[in-house]
């Protein structure tokens, strides 16, 4: 396993305001925080639940999340010769994917917290595929690899826990080649009223108490609920993929807006 290494002279796209991206980075969940604290309070969640967080997923989306991570493969569309970098990549279940699409691909899982990284590593170890999945400790705020080495970004759940999310993605465009392509899958916001209250219900009253009784951490769960809330919905994090540089910008709705699906591209 690789660690990070320093960003310095990079190709990226110019800074935008830091009051703004300080006042988001300021907040851990629904709690005020120093925003230079915030990716070790995030480091420390993932910390915690790294062992349970296969279940979880599996327990908190009934299954759901799978059927959204196929639909993000089947729209990355993975290449054998290409370079896939997956960003917050935890425990692997979308690098696992792509090998299994494109066994040839170079694929480069990117994570802050090695415990995510060791868990993912040892899935990988069992499906007998460690050796085409290289696994780093990093942040996606300081990306530890070269100026236009990869051809597709890809960050799943990832970027709403991300401190400086700007940062993130002119990160995502300074690696990649011209030419590659970007995709997020994140939890954004349910397009239906009615959904929405029944949605947020669930995810306040149901999630952390399934946290508290299975992972034995109800305020990491109660972290996650909130962060999901707090995250930019669909057009503002559009238009913020702009502002970073990215190119010919889209979205997809999943489940209702549940989560959605952005792309881009580095032209
Ligand atoms: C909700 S998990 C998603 C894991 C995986 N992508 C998936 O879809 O199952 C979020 C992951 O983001 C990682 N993470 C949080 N902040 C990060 C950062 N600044 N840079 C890289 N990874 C980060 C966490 O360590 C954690 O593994």
């Amino acid at each position: 396993m690789t660690t990070a290494c320093s960003s310095a002279g990079r190709d990226t796209a110019p800074d935008p305001s830091t009051a703004a991206a300080d006042a988001e980075a300021g907040w851990f969940g629904d709690q005020p925080v120093d925003p230079s604290a915030k990716t070790g309070r995030v480091h420390a969640v993932f910390d915690s639940v790294a062992r349970r967080y296969d279940l979880m997923n599996d327990l908190m989306s009934g299954g759901i999340h799978r059927l959204w991570k196929r639909r993000f493969i089947d729209r990355i569309a993975p290449r054998d010769g290409r370079t896939v970098l997956d960003v917050a990549g935890g425990t692997g279940d979308i690098a696992l994917a792509m090998v299994r699409r494109a066994p040839a691909a170079e694929v480069i899982v990117c994570d802050l917290t090695e415990a995510m990284v060791r868990v993912g590593r040892d899935r990988m170890i069992d499906q007998g595929v460690a050796d085409q999945i290289r696994p780093v400790v990093g942040n996606a705020e300081q990306l530890p690899l070269p100026d236009r080495s990869v051809d597709t970004y890809t960050i799943a759940f990832g970027l709403r826990n991300v401190s400086r999310i700007d940062t993130a993605l002119r990160e995502a465009r300074r690696v990649l080649r011209p030419g590659g392509r970007f995709f997020c899958l994140e939890f954004s916001r349910v397009t239906d009223p009615a959904l929405e209250r029944l949605y947020q219900a669930y995810s306040f009253q149901v999630i952390p108490r399934i946290g508290a009784v299975v992972a034995r951490d109800r305020d990491s769960y109660r972290y996650l609920v909130e962060s999901i809330r707090r995250h930019p919905d669909q057009a503002a994090l559009a238009g913020r993929m702009e502002a970073a540089g990215l190119a010919r910008v889209a979205y997809e709705n999943l489940t209702f807006g549940v989560a959605a699906i952005h792309s881009g591209w580095r032209l």
